[in-house]
């Protein structure tokens, strides 16, 4: 998703502009741009669709000299991905502007603007904003004062960075659904979407809530709401360092965040546990008293987060025997839907900034839940400090756009909030017990399961030349299924689709021939016996079978079909496990393939608009 930095320093900016694109990378992207006052030249702006690099290489020489400047990293959502709807965006060499999100209403704004006079240069939706600010600041209104006047006019989402060419002291930033966030440094501050773009110069932050304007000066930073009233917002200090985000030794993020799982799920279990149970007041001082009223739970996310939600879906119903309902957050936010009774709205999001799950939280706290909690990733993201509690995952920082370390600490605090609803819900003690000691395990059993790193790069060597592959689970290890299907699509580019196991029979098993490639997550469980036969049906097509287990004599191996055996733990925690070889055989394959592994083409790390 479109990514923003901006600087007021007292050195040249571009150098600090261009690494910060460099650490927006992540977000996903389709072209970069900036623009830097020069005190001679006024607004110079360079712009280049594809890598930031590309855009590195055309300043390289001279560069842009300047002590202020904004940049971009461009996700096409109005006009194709080409050099003139790059940002930034300029009206009349004197206003420019740089925008995360969607404003909805731009056509009708943009005709207003032409009748009004002014030229259009892009089929962006962006173009609007610096022309309206322009048309303010023509009317004599300051320039604080017309990005506050413009954004009134304007329906959707924005973070706007916003410099004018006879302002060189100012830099105005302005927020409204789309994060962004202020970088405090001494005499130089930032702005930027993300914190990993300004580690390299700060580690102090101000998150701008929505409706808040900044002016950024180089010795000081003002912060107004919407009516331009003065507001304070809290000052924190990050302890994640610039080197937080470096790929190491490894060849790609993602293969890096594979890896740290093991260390990810024991920060996620850290100071969480007791002895033989779950702490009281994980989910924060008063949450006890809550849990013990819940009596049914909604589930909302989306992608791998919902994934996440749908095995919980399976442990809250199994284990509890409370009605858990389990929905995509885009679907939800659009219909009409019964409260369950006495019931626990739980988000569940890595960045806390997915557009369409913050839009769900928000409508439905006009419910009657008992509250909201959000199980997340990012400590000040929108989402956490829009719930009622928060239940973090400890991943640390998730660069490769497909999500790894994200999902399986995700499952691990679902698994944590069952004990701690399991407590008041009829979970005996010996259980408790038995899970936390299965959980204490989960590190070094994963440990184990990246070992198998090298037989998984000879399965996906099967799979590379495929077009197509279906994924089938059953039980709570279907939602793994579609997990591996998603990884295996994002980045591989191979069509996949997953599917339950028993559902085979009734429409996809007319896909299958030799050409078809059937990963099959396959624990020696109660359903064991029920997923051979779906097996048989595979192979009696000539289907190639790829299967996974925690048991390869009960699977009855007999050569004809791919199976590689991971460690056995419970199995209701075996979906944590499972996931880890269907992370490598999507890396793998996208590796031999040789796509873009951390940045896939078309897709955003964060979703921040709808
Ligand atoms: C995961 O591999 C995806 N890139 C994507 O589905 C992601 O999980 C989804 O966009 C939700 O993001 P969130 O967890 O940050 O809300």
């Amino acid at each position: 998703m479109c990514g923003i930095i901006g600087a007021i320093a007292q050195r040249d900016v571009e150098p600090i502009l261009i690494e910060g694109l460099r650490r927006l990378e992540y977000r996903g992207y389709d072209s970069a741009g900036l623009v830097v006052l020069n005190p001679d030249a006024g607004l110079q702006r360079e712009r280049a669709v594809g890598k930031v690099e590309a855009l590195a290489q055309r300043l390289a020489g001279d560069g842009l000299r300047g002590t202020l400047g904004i940049a971009h990293t461009r996700w096409a959502t109005h006009g194709s991905p080409t050099e003139y709807n790059a940002h930034p965006h300029m009206s009349r060499d004197h206003i420019a502007v740089v925008h995360n999100g969607i404003i909805e209403n731009y056509a009708e704004i943009r005709g207003e603007l032409k009748a009004k006079g002014y030229t259009f240069t892009s089929d962006t939706d962006t173009e609007v904003i610096a022309h309206q600010i322009m048309d303010y600041c023509l009317q004599g209104l300051d320039l604080l004062e017309s990005v506050q006047r413009a954004v009134t006019h304007f329906t959707g989402a924005y973070a706007l960075g916003v410099i004018a060419r006879d302002q060189p002291d100012r830099l105005i930033a302005v927020r409204q659904g789309s994060p962004l966030i202020i970088g405090v440094g001494i005499g130089e501050h930032f702005i930027a979407s993300d914190i990993q773009a300004m580690l390299p110069v700060t580690q102090r932050f101000i998150y701008l809530e929505n409706g808040d304007l900044a002016e950024l000066r180089r010795d000081q930073v003002r912060l107004f709401n919407a009516e331009l009233q003065p507001v304070e917002r809290p000052l924190t200090e990050s302890s994640l360092t610039a080197g937080a985000a470096d790929r190491g030794r490894y060849r790609h993020f993602m293969l890096k965040e594979i890896h740290e799982q093991p260390r990810a799920v024991a920060e996620t279990l850290e100071g969480r546990l007791s002895g033989d149970g779950v702490l009281e007041g994980i989910l924060g001082p008063d949450s006890e008293a809550l849990l013990k009223r819940v009596k049914s739970l909604q589930i909302l996310a989306c992608g791998t987060s919902y994934h996440a939600g749908m095995v919980a879906g399976y442990w809250i119903e199994g284990l509890l025997g409370l009605p858990c309902r389990v929905e995509v957050a885009s679907e939800f936010r659009y219909r009409r839907h019964a409260v369950l009774p006495d019931c626990l709205l739980l988000t569940i999001s890595q960045s806390g900034e997915t557009a369409d799950s913050l839009a769900a939280l928000r409508q439905a706290r006009e419910d009657d839940y008992l509250g909201a909690l959000a199980i997340c990733n990012v400590p000040e993201s929108s989402l956490v400090r829009e719930s009622d509690m928060v239940l973090m995952t400890h991943a640390g920082p998730e660069i490769g756009v497909a999500s790894t370390k994200a999902f399986t600490t995700q499952l691990v605090a679902l698994f944590l909030l069952v004990l701690a609803l399991g407590r008041h819900h009829g979970l005996d003690a010996a259980r408790i017990r038995h899970f936390v000691e299965q959980l204490r395990t989960l590190p070094a059993v994963m440990e184990k399961v990246l070992h198998l790193d090298a037989p998984i790069e000879r399965l996906a060597m099967s799979l590379v030349e495929k077009q197509h592959a279906l994924f089938l689970g059953r039980g709570c290890h279907y939602p793994i299924a579609l997990e591996g299907a998603l990884k295996l699509k994002e980045i591989s580019y191979i069509h996949a689709e997953a599917y339950p196991a028993g559902e085979l029979k009734h429409g996809p098993l007319a896909l299958v021939d030799a050409d078809m490639p059937v990963v099959v997550v396959a624990p020696n469980n109660a359903l064991l016996e029920k997923l051979k036969s779906n097996l048989e049906e595979v192979r009696a097509r000539g289907g190639h079978l790829l299967v996974f287990t925690d048991d390869v004599e009960a699977l009855g191996h007999d050569g004809a079909i791919q199976s590689l055996a991971v460690p056995p733990v419970d199995d209701w925690l075996s979906p944590i496990i499972h996931t880890i070889p269907l992370q490598l055989l999507a890396y793998h394959t996208a590796v031999l393939k040789g796509t873009d592994v951390d940045q896939p083409r078309n897709l955003a790390k964060s979703v921040t608009v709808e």
